[in-house]
């Protein structure tokens, strides 16, 4: 080289020679090039590359765009997870020599096309999110990333059943459903893949979902300070990307697309007692007498393995369980549902029915040679149904009838991540994909999606007329149409507690509404406050569950003594009276994909504070409760009171927000505080949702400075009848402006089954003028009482003959017409 040139002149020859030596190919890594073929189509953008990639950018709906990139022409869109359709969207799409812009009411997309790059902007121009610029997209072999720069502050949200803080910065996820048996606090990953995240910054929210069933990686800043990004190890680089100024409305757009929940049978919603396994018969049954006898109120009883022959699925054991159909019938007189576990896995056993029906029906998993897979699981070698496969969702849910016809209500679908001892499936494994045959690689996330959907579809076959209720431990984008997702085998600690309340919420702004966890634990035992407190947050998640495995101590609410019992009872009893408002709101996830156990993120979206870790397992329960959860050892906690004002549940005083504070806390009473201006109708004491309540709604309204409005809706909370219009709907309306409340004119066809409504008024002024319908009223004094004292800290019972606080009420006749209440 000449070492006569000028400083300047090398660098330019050093930044000529590396722009040459980093284009577009680096070796291994092929990144996606630069624009060299447009195309518009309505609403579509077709691109080739100078590196012959394929992308397709197409407008879904005024908030949503759908991007797509392959190697190869970009065909077909097979997804198991999308139901949506793209709606007919009004988008203006141009292009000049630098780049396609495509405006619609809500967004601006800019596809730059020197290097190829997308940037999503609002329609003044902010940056919501774009790809970074210098690596956008690339390959590596199969593996398709997509980078996007990361922006000032930003956060991220979701991703599912994922470990770790609320706020993702700075942590990096991989998507392969697995059998975490005991996981630890940190595992990565667990049982199910909701490819879905919320990316929060200055002042903007957005979501992006990346349809690909491989494993796939999320990067939100981890181990790196350039780029967040999504990857997966084959498929194609397929996602949506959803803006709205509310983050409520992004989890709306994204079930849109992914689909929503059914409305639920209303015995799902009651409390559930499982163990691993309650057998023989006379154990079932005597679980279920004690919870009548000691007035435990429950509405289901789930059989685990050990109800069957040799963990033979579509068996019972005959000495256990000699005549399953009278019991299931018995239990049904006592008002109990009775949910089986099954397992996909299909013991190799010459002459064991099941068994000689799949093979004769040719619907279990192979290796390419047609030889079928083996794994072991709890019957020893078994074969696995290939649910990709219709014939083998059709052979599934012939068997299932088996169930349904001995009175089983319930299918609680495990181990379909797919769990095998020794947790290596081969990739080698074909899955058919519905007509797209592929490996175990892009099967194996969908199996657990695909599995709830059989037994789902099966359910619907052969009980026609009832909701079926479903459970699965495994799942993907799009599980909510069929089943409840749980988070499988979690440890009795106070960590997993609230690692529990975390995943949750995460799933609940995936899409996934409908959620459990093991109350009190699986592995290990609980102590006694830890049991306590548990059951106490159990009664405010979705699907209440209680559950341990085979070696732990038994976790009924009895288990860990008389006070312990009284806790349990409370609490369980305070979630059988809220049931209209839980209903209610189950009515909402189903409507709208709003799930009811809800971070903090999605109403205070851009407060700092609810990301912090001390307050980030905080949650609304609805909009209306905030619950606080803590571990069980503690006597104070310091909490974060949001925006607003905040009655205490148990004594009706209030906070105000925007304000940390160290509260006490007791271990008999869940801190929970109420939402100035919430609306939350109540109903009477049941011992099972077969029971009717009185025939007076109670509705608590809770004096507050800003207006709010409830949709309560009921139904039979059994049949889908409600499809034909047979529910009464109406929204009840509180305006502290103009002083009122109102019941709006009832919407449906079914009668109540409440005659009356009793207003119960939180913080109102006791000499205020009552007017309903214009006529003066009077409200009686009255008190309102949550739960009941507990023995050790009232041994009279005559001290504080309750828990409450002095209010007025008022009772008015339910009628379907316009009722307005004014103070
Ligand atoms: C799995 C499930 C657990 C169940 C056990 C036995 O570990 O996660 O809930 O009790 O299998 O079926």
């Amino acid at each position: 080289m000449n070492i006569s040139f000028k400083p300047l002149a090398s660098l330019l020859v050093l930044s000529a020679l590396s722009f040459a030596s980093f284009g577009q190919n680096n070796g291994p890594v092929n990144r996606i090039g630069k624009v060299s073929n447009v195309t518009i189509n309505g609403q579509q953008v077709n691109i080739t590359t100078d590196e012959n990639e394929h992308v397709q950018v197409q407008v879904y709906s005024p908030s949503v765009v759908h991007v797509r990139m392959d190697k190869k022409p970009l065909g077909e869109n097979f997804s198991y997870a999308v139901v949506g359709k793209p709606k007919q969207t009004k988008a203006n799409i141009t292009q000049d020599n630098d780049a396609i812009t495509i405006t619609t009411d809500s967004l601006v997309t800019r596809i730059s096309k020197n290097p190829f790059a997308i940037a999503f902007l609002t329609k003044d121009g902010k940056v919501i999110n774009r790809d970074e610029e210098g690596l956008t997209t690339s390959w590596i072999g199969e593996e398709v990333t997509t980078y996007k720069e990361m922006q000032e502050g930003e956060r991220f949200i979701g991703l599912g059943e994922k470990t770790g803080g609320l706020d993702r910065r700075g942590s990096g996820y991989t998507n392969w459903n697995t059998d975490a048996y005991g996981y630890s606090t940190g595992q990565d990953p667990l049982y199910a893949t909701i490819p879905v995240y919320i990316g929060i910054h200055s002042g903007l929210n957005y979501g992006i979902f990346f349809d690909n069933s491989y494993q796939s990686d999320f990067n939100f800043g981890a181990s790196n300070d350039r780029f967040s990004s999504f990857g997966a190890q084959g498929g194609e680089m397929d996602y949506y990307f959803i803006y709205h100024d509310q983050l409520e409305d992004i989890i709306t757009s994204y079930t849109d697309i992914t689909g929503r929940m059914d409305l639920p049978p209303l015995w799902s919603l009651g409390y559930q007692q499982n163990r691993y396994s309650y057998y023989p018969e006379t154990e079932v049954m005597r679980i279920a007498q004690t919870l009548r006898e000691k007035k435990i109120p429950a509405d289901g009883i789930t059989l685990d393995i050990h109800y069957m022959d040799a963990y033979k699925l579509f068996t019972w054991d005959d000495s256990r369980f000699p005549n399953p159909a009278a019991m299931n019938k018995k239990l049904e007189e006592m008002g109990f549902k009775t949910t089986v576990i099954v397992d996909p896995g299909i013991k190799v056993e010459k002459g064991y029915g099941a068994y000689e029906r799949g093979l004769k029906d040719d619907i279990f998993l192979k290796y390419p040679d047609g030889v079928n897979y083996s794994g072991q699981v709890w019957p020893g070698w078994t074969h696995f149904p290939d649910f990709t496969s219709e014939k083998g969702r059709e052979w599934w849910k012939k068997e299932l009838k088996y169930f349904a016809e001995t009175g089983v209500d319930g299918f609680w679908n495990d181990m379909n991540e797919i769990a095998t001892w020794g947790q290596k499936m081969p990739n080698n494994v074909l899955f058919q994909y519905d007509g797209h045959l592929t490996s175990h690689k892009e099967g194996r996330n969908v199996y657990g999606l695909e599995m709830a959907r059989a037994s789902y579809e099966g359910a619907r076959q052969h009980l026609p007329k009832q909701r079926p209720f479903l459970l699965s431990r495994a799942g993907f984008a799009g599980s909510q149409r069929y089943t409840a997702l749980w988070t499988g085998d979690n440890r009795s600690e106070d960590s997993h507690m609230l690692l529990g309340i975390r995943l949750l919420n995460s799933m609940g702004v995936s899409g996934i509404p409908f959620s459990a966890m093991d109350i009190g634990g699986f592995t290990g035992n609980p102590s006694i406050g830890l049991y306590a407190r548990w059951i106490q947050l159990g009664a405010f998640t979705p699907y209440f569950r209680n559950h341990t495995g085979v070696n732990s101590k038994s976790s009924e609410p009895w288990a860990y003594g008389e006070e312990v019992t009284e806790i349990a009872r409370n609490f369980i009893n305070l979630r059988y009276k809220l049931l209209p408002y839980i209903y209610s709101n189950f009515y909402l996830a189903a409507e709208t994909g709003l799930p009811l156990m809800r971070t903090l993120a999605i109403d205070y979206t851009h407060d700092p504070k609810v990301y912090n870790g001390e307050f980030d397992t905080q949650y609304q329960f609805g909009e209306s409760f905030l619950i606080m959860p803590f571990e069980s050892g503690k006597n104070y906690g310091k909490v974060y009171f949001p925006q607003g004002k905040w009655y205490n549940l148990y004594t009706g005083e209030v906070e105000t927000g925007n304000r940390e504070e160290i509260i006490p806390i007791s271990y008999n009473k869940l801190p929970i505080y109420v939402k100035e201006s919430s609306i939350i109708p109540m109903q009477s004491l049941v011992q099972s949702t077969s029971e009717k309540p009185t025939d007076t709604l109670t509705v608590h309204i809770y004096k507050g400075d800003v207006n709010n409005s409830f949709v309560y809706y009921e139904d039979d909370g059994a049949s889908y009848d409600y499809q034909n219009g047979q529910y009464y709907k109406r929204t009840i309306n509180y305006d502290a402006r103009r002083k009122a409340i109102t019941f709006d004119k009832v919407e449906g066809s079914y009668n109540s089954n409440f005659k009356n409504i009793k207003v119960m008024l939180h913080g109102f002024d006791a000499k205020a003028k009552l007017k309903l319908n214009g006529k003066n009223q009077k409200a009686q004094q009255d008190f309102a009482s949550f739960i009941d004292p507990i023995s050790r800290f009232d041994p009279q019972g005559s001290a504080n003959p309750k828990e409450g606080y002095n209010v007025q009420s008022f009772v008015i006749k339910n009628d379907k017409d316009k009722i307005t209440l004014s103070y």
